[in-house]
């Protein structure tokens, strides 16, 4: 049990003792107080009112402050809880405050790098969750909503580790249909081995463009791209040839790019892996008699019933569509992974498309539990993201925008400059630079569209992934120079000033934010979480100074500090955060 729990136990057996209600019941009541107040936990009356209502020696409804008086009086003091008071129709509990200082940093200094998750009991088989993000197609660039779609899947799927599941992550990319027949005729107009060589991405984009340019003037184009297209449809070795070759190229330079994200899937699936897989969906759909047939001869499945119109499954030439292939797909996974959960992260835009995608997924599998657990990730737009050279996006021209940006601020302060040197600045603003641009990607609630701003998400002064990294490094920077040990036995009593008390809550709070986090699949959470215990831990390093203290306040105030340190290093990991010792 994490340290916080064992003093929401304590309170919720009190008042189990005194009131109707059951300890699980309370234990469901407390949470942080709203306003700011001298205690650490409080009991929302209104969760309890309708069993206390029920009990005819308490008169609820026209006193609920003289209720929380009474009942607090009755609260006795005990070596975890040292006072009830009411407020309002709250109860509220402050805790001994050396023990709870000692247990929370105790608890920090065993889990160290699972300080936040460690407590949550571990299944004895995990269970396997599917998380299908980023996903770009070949071809086109790598816009946007893909750079959301690589965040928010990385977070899903550190925190999904963190929770005790097995995570698949399979990037699903779109390198399939006609504009690979496009792409293959512009490529020989256009197309350079060189160029194509130094950097596919960019290349293969050009081309693309040039050969959409001449498609508008001449209609023949359009006619050898189906040609082409219908030959790799056929499994025509040479057409496939050309296309694995654009395929791997391409895989090749994202896993560059990845990298510097530090971001690994474990499969490079896509709408190409699934062939085997489009006449196992059309059985299932038969079988389930979904399948009627349009005017026109298509195969569609009637969602009007669920208010989510057609859904397309087969064109009347027999080909397939984006839809077919994500089922065909789903059972490639199901017969690979046995997954229990699949996560797809996806720009709210598609959500009309992956409602209609679950709601076949259920009707075509109703037995079946996975079927049930599929999940859409959506997010907002990001308004305003283009780099100098151009309209195009391209991730990688972004983190190196990022990365000059933040070399501009280092070159600026010439003496540490000179100490790190050309390199390790490079290395360190290549960081700062993602660090930058994900957390300003994570701070809002997904949904909402944001504006791109450079400037704004490299100020290391504001609430950015800049400010968070500076934190963390400044923490490490007290431990190099106090040189003390860091021990789990050390005079508690000694923290108690209150930006040490403050300090303690804060890290508290840490395992509760990542449960939270992890229910909403909302980063944001986290993030402003690791503002707050950021600033905390900068106005206490400021009045509670290490070295040079007097040996024992010293290895306690070292504790805390690693403690505070610790719990900021997990909750970047989580969101995807290579957290910085040096900067
Ligand atoms: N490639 C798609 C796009 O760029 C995203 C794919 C999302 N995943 C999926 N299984 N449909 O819009």
């Amino acid at each position: 049990m994490a340290a916080v729990g064992r003093f929401k136990h304590a309170i919720a057996k009190q008042l189990s003792l005194i009131t109707t209600c059951c300890e699980p019941q309370i234990l469901q009541a407390i949470r942080t107080p709203p306003k700011k107040t001298n205690a650490q936990f409080a009991v929302s009356l209104a969760k309890l009112a309708a069993t206390l209502r029920q009990d005819p020696n308490v008169n609820l409804p026209n006193n609920p402050s003289i209720w929380c008086k009474a009942t607090a009086n009755k609260i006795q003091a005990n070596d975890l809880i040292a006072t009830a008071t009411a407020d309002g129709s709250n109860l509220n509990f402050g805790v001994q405050q050396t023990e709870f200082t000692k247990q929370v940093l105790q608890e920090v200094y065993h889990e160290k790098t699972t300080y936040g998750w460690a407590h949550i009991p571990k299944p004895r088989e995990k269970p396997t969750v599917v998380i299908d993000y980023s996903s770009p197609n070949i071809a086109k660039p790598f816009h946007a909503g893909h750079l959301r779609s690589t965040i928010m899947g990385n977070f899903a799927k550190r925190i999904h580790q963190a929770m005790n599941y097995k995570v698949v992550g399979i990037n699903y990319l779109g390198d399939w249909g006609k504009q690979y027949g496009l792409l293959a005729v512009g490529f020989e107009r256009y197309g350079d081995e060189d160029e194509l060589k130094k950097n596919p991405i960019h290349h293969l984009y050009d081309v693309y463009v040039k050969i959409n340019v001449d498609a508008r003037e001449d209609p023949e184009i359009d006619r050898l791209a189906n040609a082409y297209f219908k030959r790799m449809e056929e499994g025509d070795e040479k057409a496939l040839l050309q296309w694995r070759r654009f395929r791997n190229l391409s895989i090749e330079s994202y896993t560059g790019i990845y990298d510097r994200l530090d971001i690994q899937f474990d499969m490079y699936s896509g709408e190409s892996q699934i062939h085997d897989y489009i006449p196992h969906v059309y059985q299932h759909l038969q079988r389930q008699n979904l399948l009627t047939k349009t005017d026109d001869g298509a195969y569609a499945v009637d969602l009007e019933k669920y208010n989510l119109g057609k859904a397309m499954i087969q064109r009347a030439d027999g080909t397939s569509l984006y839809l077919t292939r994500d089922l065909a797909s789903l059972l490639m996974r199901r017969d690979k992974f046995k997954f229990s959960k699949a996560l797809y992260a996806v720009g709210v835009e598609q959500e009309g498309y992956f409602k209609q995608l679950f709601k076949v997924a259920e009707l075509m599998f109703p037995e079946d539990a996975w079927a049930k657990q599929l999940q859409h990730v959506g997010f907002g737009r990001i308004n305003g993201m283009s780099t100098r050279k151009g309209t195009a996006v391209f991730l990688q021209d972004i983190l190196d925008a990022a990365q000059d940006k933040i070399m501009d601020y280092m070159r600026n302060d010439t003496a540490k400059y000179e100490l790190i040197g050309e390199d390790g600045a490079k290395m360190i603003a290549d960081q700062l630079g993602v660090s930058a641009i994900l957390i300003q990607d994570m701070k809002s609630k997904r949904n909402k569209n944001y504006t791109f701003s450079w400037d704004r998400m490299t100020d290391a002064r504001g609430d950015t992934g800049v400010f968070l990294q500076y934190a963390h490094a400044r923490a490490c920077g007290i431990e190099r120079k106090a040189e003390i040990d860091i021990r789990p036995n050390c005079d508690f009593d000694l923290l108690k000033e209150d930006e040490a008390f403050e300090l303690v809550q804060m890290i508290s709070q840490f395992p509760e934010q990542v449960e939270m986090s992890f229910t909403t699949l909302e980063p944001c959470t986290l993030v402003n979480y690791l503002f707050k215990l950021s600033h905390a831990t900068s106005l206490a390093s400021h009045s509670l100074r290490v070295k040079g203290s007097e040996p024992s306040v010293a290895e306690a105030r070292m504790l805390l500090f690693w403690a505070a340190r610790t719990t900021l290093h997990n909750g970047l990991s989580l969101l995807g955060i290579r957290p910085l010792e040096q900067m």
